[in-house]
């Protein structure tokens, strides 16, 4: 159990420059694309912000204000702060910040090279020097649908892909341009200003030596690239007075970069930054924006702690405070601190997904903070220039859609399933004064989700998280029920909400009941021990005798003991089969891969992992791609026979994938038979979660907490 000593350091108030915050957990400035279209503050953004500051933050530092607007800006939401006309929505949101006892700072920003509301207006994007156009693999594995989506801009009327290469003129503009907007921030009560010299933006293009190729005194030599930053940095200064709070976000290196931002750059930035009147150094990174993997290196990092070496790195080498940023757990951030490697801890996905994480931390309930499971599909959204939200806090981005508020009546509720929709459901439902009772036929909570969490980790958080609120409410949990319309009758609710999950409809094809064909569940029950009839009927009696021990040690039920089990043995044979490409085909893939089995991956459609967000699905396909897996698509299952999987290929050939087991996982569709069952036995019968139609953990959730309000 932690207690708020736990994180005394993380906790404790902090310094930068004149700012003071109550303690030292910064939001990281995120792009929402939740400000109206013509680059005002509305409600929407201001209530989003005002949870984050409601929900014990120190700082707050908003993202993005475009300082050129609508030049120079990346998203089709975009707050800007290029005209006075901004004042009253920046203000509100300061304002709504300050009444929660959080400081707020806004990270202004003119996106250059990646200025896509300049391509849609046939604007030329403004660069160091022009770019050479790379192809790079961004668009390999997304849908038609979602190239048009990424590329929206690019319909607009009079869309063009144009470079200028700022002129003398320019710059001096752009810096003007900079410190106007750092004045406008502190006229609209902001606390004070970040300038964005990072991921790939227009500073950052003139800090790197990949995108910069001037001869002029802004090219060349670290100083010179280094000039446009320090100029903007001394004319805001000038601007803003010496006492506001003025900093930099800065890359601390380019990974994947040949020729880009070397660590050692990035030291001798940060100490010109300081020279030059800033009075923090916030440190992330960037990479390669064509290849698709890079961006889970840089800026939106998939390693644990990954720049906290380089935020290191930086504190050694400047007096003022440095922000780390990227992928750091609380405990972590406590650790960092107290070591003296940075001065404060900016989380960005992990107050997407739980804004109260810091008053959590405070009342000594870390184990009640919602979990963010590096899905990416915060971020996806916004690939899809889209806006912002998390997969597992349904309220982010629609903050005042999803709050809880108490029922008008109270109602008794039955909920059926304990998997993410049902438990997300009845916890809603009991914190509105719903008399529920959840009633799951297994003997654990998790659902699926449970089993995901054997083969991606993280989401057993989700798990624990979402137990948790289910225990410590007044709900009535029964595990190892499995519900009837009798038990219905009974029980008399006046709500039945069905979370059951989904049915797996088997391929029509020859050799499917084959003892080396596992389907979804089989593996699922073996894995997690919950079936001990059919799918344990395929083992043979050495591999039956070591589940079973498994389940005397208790070894199935704890999912990390189970996962290294499963590294020395499974019931599977060293070359696999896996039908179905979509996100539980491609999970499976990974966690077998990396459990030294040949993977082949067979998919009816042409584009692998749909489901997974952009990032995640760059990531996992390229790891597979590494691990030499063999992925199909666009194929026809014809047989599954002694040899292997026979298919026919998108060239209308037949061939074989020679294996020794098969795991079918593709198939599951909706599944509402209980719920048609149970019609007319309470006046109101709801399905919701997969077994309403396949939507994942996202779409599981945001079932079970659109349910939980509704009631
Ligand atoms: C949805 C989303 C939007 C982001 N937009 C920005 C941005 O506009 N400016 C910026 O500097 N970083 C942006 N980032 C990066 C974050 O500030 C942060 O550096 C990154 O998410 C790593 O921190 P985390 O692991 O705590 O999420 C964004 C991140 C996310 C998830
Ligand atoms: S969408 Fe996924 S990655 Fe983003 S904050 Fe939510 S849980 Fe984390």
């Amino acid at each position: 159990m932690s207690n708020a000593n736990s994180f005394k350091h993380l906790l404790s108030p902090g310094r930068i420059g004149s700012l003071e915050t109550r303690n030292r957990i910064v939001m990281a400035p995120m792009g929402s694309n939740l400000a109206e279209a013509s680059g005002h503050c509305g409600e929407r953004i201001q209530r989003y912000y005002e949870e984050r500051a409601k929900g014990g933050a120190g700082l707050v530092i908003m993202g993005v204000g475009a300082i050129a607007f609508p030049a120079g800006a990346c998203n089709p939401n975009q707050v800007a702060i290029s005209d006075d006309e901004f004042l009253p929505g920046l203000r509100a949101v300061a304002d709504r910040v300050h009444a929660h006892g959080a400081k707020v700072a806004i990270q202004i920003q003119h996106a250059g090279k990646v200025a896509t509301r300049d391509i849609a207006a046939g604007r030329p994007m403004w660069v160091p020097s022009v770019p050479e156009l790379k192809a790079g693999d961004l668009f390999n594995d997304l849908t038609p649908e979602e190239v048009a989506g990424v590329t929206a801009y690019m319909a607009e009327p009079g869309a063009r892909v144009r470079f200028h290469e700022m002129t003398h003129e320019d710059i001096a503009e752009l810096i003007e341009m900079f410190a106007a907007a750092a004045e406008r921030a502190k006229r609209a009560g902001f606390d004070g200003v970040e300038i964005h010299g990072a991921h790939g933006y227009i500073i950052s293009c003139f800090l790197s030596p990949a995108s910069n190729h001037r001869d002029d005194e802004y090219g060349g030599p670290l100083e010179n690239r280094a000039r446009l930053l320090v100029e903007v940095i001394r004319a805001t200064r000038e601007r803003v007075g010496p006492d506001f709070p003025l900093w930099c976000r800065l890359d601390s290196k380019e990974f994947r970069v040949e020729g880009g931002i070397a660590v050692e750059d990035a030291w001798r930035t940060a100490e010109m930054a300081e020279e030059a009147g800033v009075d923090a150094i916030h440190v992330s990174a960037y990479a390669d924006p064509t290849c698709g993997v890079a961006f889970t290196d840089a800026p939106l990092v998939h390693e644990p702690c990954g720049y906290v070496e380089l935020a290191e790195g930086i504190r050694k080498r400047v007096q003022v405070p440095v922000i780390a940023v990227g992928r750091i757990e609380p405990d972590e951030g406590d650790k960092i601190i107290e070591s003296g490697g940075a001065d404060f801890i900016a989380m960005g996905r992990k107050l997407l997904a739980d804004p109260e994480l810091p008053t959590k931390l405070a009342e000594g309930r870390a184990e009640d903070v919602r979990p963010c499971i590096y899905c990416y599909t915060c971020v996806g959204r916004i690939f899809l220039n889209d806006a912002n939200c998390c997969a597992v806090n349904p309220a982010t981005g629609r903050e005042a859609e999803f709050e809880i508020v108490p029922a008008a009546k109270a109602k008794k509720v039955l909920v059926i399933g304990g998997g993410p929709a049902g438990m997300e459901a009845a916890r809603v439902a009991t914190l509105r004064g719903h008399d529920v009772t959840l009633c799951e036929k297994s003997e654990r909570l998790g659902g699926t989700l449970y089993f995901s969490s054997l083969v991606c980790e993280v989401n057993g958080k989700l798990v624990e998280y979402l137990e948790k609120q289910v225990r410590d409410l007044r709900i009535d949990l029964r595990l190892g029920e499995e519900v009837t319309p009798q038990f219905v009758h009974q029980l008399a609710p006046e709500v039945v909400v069905v979370a059951v999950g989904p049915r797996y409809a088997l391929p029509d094809v020859p050799g499917v009941d084959r003892s080396d064909v596992f389907t979804g569940t089989d593996l699922r029950n073996l894995m997690t021990g919950s079936d001990k009839s059919a799918a344990a009927e395929k083992l043979s009696v050495g591999q039956r005798a070591m589940l079973t021990m498994g389940s005397l040690l208790g070894v199935s039920e704890r999912t990390s003991l189970t996962r290294e089990l499963t590294r020395h043995w499974m019931p599977l044979g060293t070359r696999v089969a896996i039908v179905g490409g979509g996100l539980v085909g491609i999970e499976l893939a990974e966690f077998l891969s990396e459990r030294d089995r040949e993977v082949s991956v067979l998919a009816e459609k042409p584009t692998l992992a749909t489901e997974m967000a952009l990032p995640r699905r760059w990531r996992v396909l390229h790891g597979l791609r590494e691990h030499g897996v063999t992925l199909l698509t666009d194929v026809s299952l014809v047989e599954i026979n002694d040899q292997g999987v026979v298919y026919t290929g998108a060239d209308g050939e037949r061939a074989t994938v020679e294996v020794d087991s098969v795991i079918l996982a593709a198939g599951a569709t909706e599944n509402t038979a209980l719920a048609e069952s149970l019609a007319g036995l309470a006046p109101e019968v709801h399905t919701i979660g997969d077994c309403s139609g396949v939507g994942y953990i996202e779409g599981a959730i945001l079932d079970g907490a659109r349910i939980g309000r509704e009631i």
